[in-house]
């Protein structure tokens, strides 16, 4: 964090307002590493100096930072892997060297590609997990075979998994430039490169050669592996999961493998979900 004025410091720590804190300033009430200041000019450093008033040490509220990373195919959605996979945290290196406390919020299968939210707001986090909320995630797939309307209308109406019955979805064959959208998204289009693509790997290729099809399906749900067994239950196992979107965040172009800050209005739509 950078530098910035004391009584600026003292306003945003909540100790006064910025006026009162020009006053505790002058009135010899504030200390910078154990030393009185009474200087109005003079500029702390949040991350390293030690700010009291009246001898009693005050610290910024710890301000909670949200990322969006795309996750590519291969990485264990964990902090740390005793055995030694690679982990999504290690692609969020930078960011969490900087706010340690952050988290991924739930989990995609080692195996499947795209968005998930990494916070330091634990209520956020658990909010929008929390079964009630019912936020939408989007995901797509490319699957073996090719789902005929009723096959669709179980995936929506609810599918009977060994831990029961599944909510009611969203589902809809991608055809067209839809599908090609699709391949495009998951890394297993003609044209794809890169960590995803790599992954679709021959089973993708033999996709696009007429043995498999794309499909989008949208869950209010978050059980494990959920998509994959449900498609596993109508009869389409699925060849490449990928998640584009969470709630209304989109993936939107951020390459695989790489993270950003979610900006001021989607942190407000996504507060408002978790609420
Ligand atoms: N459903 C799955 O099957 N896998 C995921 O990673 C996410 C949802």
């Amino acid at each position: 964090m950078a530098e910035m004025r004391l009584q600026k410091f003292l306003a945003r720590a909540g100790v006064a307002s910025r006026r009162h804190a020009e006053e505790l300033i002058a009135e010899g009430r504030v200390a910078v590493n154990g030393v009185v200041v009474t200087e109005m000019g003079t500029k702390v450093d949040p991350a390293a100096d030690m700010v009291a008033v009246d001898g009693t040490v005050v610290t910024l509220p710890e301000e909670t930072v949200t990322f969006m990373l795309h996750k590519p195919a291969g990485f264990v959605t964990t902090m740390s892997d005793p055995a030694g996979r690679p982990t999504a945290a290690a692609l969020m290196a930078e960011e969490i060297a900087v706010h340690p406390s952050l988290f991924p919020v739930g989990r995609l299968d080692t195996d499947t590609t795209g968005l998930l939210l990494f916070t330091t707001d634990g209520e956020l986090g658990h909010g929008l997990l929390h079964p009630r909320r019912h936020v939408e995630k989007t995901y797509l797939a490319l699957v073996e075979g090719r789902p005929d309307g009723r096959d669709l209308a179980r995936l929506r109406e609810g599918v009977a998994l060994d831990d029961g019955m599944t909510l009611p979805a969203g589902a809809r064959l991608l055809e067209g430039a839809d599908g090609e959208r699709a391949a495009r998204l998951i890394g297993t289009g003609a044209g794809a490169s890169g960590r995803g693509a790599r992954h679709g790997g021959k089973r993708g290729r033999r996709a696009l050669e007429g043995a498999g099809s794309y499909v989008e399906v949208r869950l209010r749900e978050g059980r494990n592996r959920q998509v994959r067994r449900m498609l596993d239950a109508v009869g389409h196992p699925v060849i490449a999961l990928h998640r584009q979107a969470f709630g209304p965040l989109d993936l939107g172009d951020l390459a695989r493998g790489d993270a950003r800050p979610l900006s001021d209005g989607e942190m407000a739509v996504l507060k408002e979900l978790a609420s």
